[in-house]
């Protein structure tokens, strides 16, 4: 075994509770662009024009018009094995939280059932005047952008945006499950956006032992305990596997 895998198995087997953190990276082999890299949807789009408060509020349609896009090729993915492994984690572990940075609600449809998505959903819509928020599944939307129901107001979509800020019961929930867990696995995330960015810093204060699992060197390698290099759809059930076989034994 690698070495850097062999830790990772040895941290993941020897964890009672367990934190996992997750980016785009984690759902590419699911078809759907992360938006940093070569293929980064930040490569094509300028975030501004489409991703603030100020562009939803300068047009609403057009900043809805790709919003449904990625929407479409959301409904279409389907979880990849990094997904169920760590679903397969959440069984075997005491105590397990995952935080993850996805909208794309990937990982509930692999069955993982206690998911922080700390940038909000693109399955939920928001009415700008009252606020309601509503499960919307419809791709593509058939009127954009939508209307409330309740008051008529223009919905947007409930994920955070640039410039906006992460409810701190988000936070503090994230925060409350680094503290209380045993490892934190970083997975297929850039780390370059805060909060997220700093939490694996947050764990090495507290002491807590930290795996991350990319394709690339990120600004935390280095810091952590193990970093894996390759596809969290490879490498996640080859650690989760491991550990099945020894609880089997
Ligand atoms: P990024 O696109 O910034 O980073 C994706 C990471 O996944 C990179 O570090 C890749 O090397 C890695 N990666 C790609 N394919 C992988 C694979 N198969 N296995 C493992 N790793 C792989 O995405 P995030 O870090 O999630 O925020 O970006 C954070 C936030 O920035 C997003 O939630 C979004 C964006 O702006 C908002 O929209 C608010």
């Amino acid at each position: 075994m690698e070495k850097g895998i062999a830790k990772a198995y040895e941290l993941v087997s020897s964890s009672n509770e367990i934190v996992v953190l997750t980016g785009a990276g984690i759902s590419a082999e699911s078809g759907i662009p992360t938006y940093r890299g070569q293929e980064g949807l930040w490569r094509n789009y300028d975030p501004h024009e489409l991703a603030t408060p100020e562009a939803f509020f300068k047009n609403p349609k057009l900043v809805w018009e790709w919003y449904d896009s990625r929407r479409a090729i959301m409904k279409n993915a389907k979880p990849n094995p990094g997904h169920f492994a760590i679903t397969a984690l959440e069984k075997e572990k005491r105590d397990f939280t995952l935080i993850t940075q996805n909208v794309d609600g990937l990982h509930f449809a692999a069955g993982t059932r206690n998911v922080i998505e700390i940038h909000g959903s693109l399955w939920e819509i928001k009415c700008t005047e009252c606020e309601k928020i509503e499960k919307n599944y419809q791709v593509p939307i058939p009127e954009l952008p939508p209307k409330c129901d309740a008051c008529g107001g223009v919905m947007r979509p409930n994920t955070v945006w640039f410039g906006e800020i992460i409810p701190m019961e988000r936070i503090d929930r994230c925060l409350f499950a680094i503290e209380q867990c045993d490892l934190l696995l970083i997975v297929g995330t850039s780390g370059v956006v805060e909060p997220t960015a700093s939490m694996g810093l947050i764990a090495k204060k507290s002491e807590k032992p930290v795996v991350e699992i990319n394709i690339e060197i990120t600004p935390g390698t280095g810091l952590y305990d193990a970093s894996v290099m390759g596809k969290s759809g490879e490498i996640l059930p080859l650690l989760v596997e491991s550990e099945t076989s020894r609880n089997r034994m």
